[in-house]
């Protein structure tokens, strides 16, 4: 039996922003995973089992199922190890909820990849599996950062800047942070091309939101390396304003942050893609409990807890 597995993500800072070269801060999620079970096939070739993504795909060596995410990661991975199609069944599963703004995507990429490799006995380098992940990401929208398969690959906190070695974040004090989830589903995608759109018809305004954006995500990386977690509730507001200005927020997104704050969350903001999917706010150990039932009172589908480190 061959395992693999990987975890959700959260982007702390600098979300959209980094699409265009702005720096950006994301957090692994360890709680949540995407796990893969490669076992020994019936049939020929490599069968994907995968409720909630797709029945059961069997990997033909043809080019044109290509453009199905799982089906890509596994040819993806057999080019590299240079392997033949082999005889196997991989059984997929995920706690991470789907178009949530949580890398569920990459995550799933990444446990079918690492998997694969320990069935073929072919131990595969992160780099060499985020830059894999990322191939698999271009199919969910077509100009991916690469933050979230660098966050879910190696599950480190991480500062990110599109197209640059990514360095690790170091973190000076635990953040506590609530993950609400509005439930609804959004794609990715759709938000990312909105703000291609309005950077298209307004460059000067959206530039100057991206620069604002660098410096809230300058000011967040500092009190996170020095421990100062506390200071951050100020800068996850302004960036919550200026996506909404984006227009990847909604007013799901915007109910779950106002009830955050209204119940003494010293800060809070979208995650992700937006325009549904997740919302982070900054708790205490304290406060946990109000905000999160406050969260749940507005209308979160979901709601997690999650200590970075
Ligand atoms: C999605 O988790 C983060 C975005 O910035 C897209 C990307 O970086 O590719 C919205």
């Amino acid at each position: 039996m061959a395992l693999g597995s990987a975890p959700a993500k959260v982007i702390l800072f600098g979300e959209h922003a980094v699409v265009h070269g702005v720096p950006a801060l994301a957090a692994p999620v360890s709680s949540l995973r995407a796990y893969a079970e490669a076992v020994p096939g019936v049939g020929e070739g490599v069968r994907l089992h995968a409720p909630g993504f797709a029945e059961s795909l069997p990997v033909g060596l043809g080019a044109a199922e290509v453009d199905n995410a799982l089906t890509k990661i596994v040819h993806l991975v057999l080019r590299e190890v240079s392997c033949g199609m082999p005889n196997l069944a991989i059984h997929v599963h995920s706690d991470i909820p789907i178009a949530s703004g949580m890398g569920s995507g990459a995550a799933v990429s990444a446990a079918v990849a690492r998997a694969l490799c320990a069935a073929l006995n072919a131990p595969m380098d992160s780099e060499t599996l985020n830059r894999l992940v990322y191939e698999v990401e271009r199919l969910h929208h077509g100009t991916p950062s690469g933050i979230d398969n660098t966050v879910i690959v190696y599950e480190k906190p991480v500062y990110f800047v599109r197209g640059q070695e990514p360095m690790p974040l170091r973190v000076g004090a635990p953040i506590h942070l609530l993950i609400g989830d509005t439930g609804r589903p959004s794609l990715t995608r759709d938000a990312v091309s909105g703000v291609w759109g309005l950077l298209k018809q307004d460059p000067q305004e959206v530039t100057a939101h991206f620069e604002t954006v660098r410096r809230i995500v300058a000011a967040a990386r500092s009190h996170i390396e020095q421990g100062t977690p506390d200071q951050l509730g100020a800068l996850m507001i302004e960036n919550h304003q200026l996506l909404r200005k984006l227009t990847v927020s909604s007013p799901e997104l915007d109910r779950l942050v106002d009830a955050a704050l209204r119940a003494g969350a010293s800060g809070a903001k979208m995650s992700g893609g937006g325009r549904g999917g997740i919302m982070i706010a900054l708790v205490e150990p304290h406060t946990t409990e109000q905000i999160a039932a406050s969260l749940h009172h507005a209308g979160a589908a979901r709601v997690i807890a999650t200590e970075i480190t």
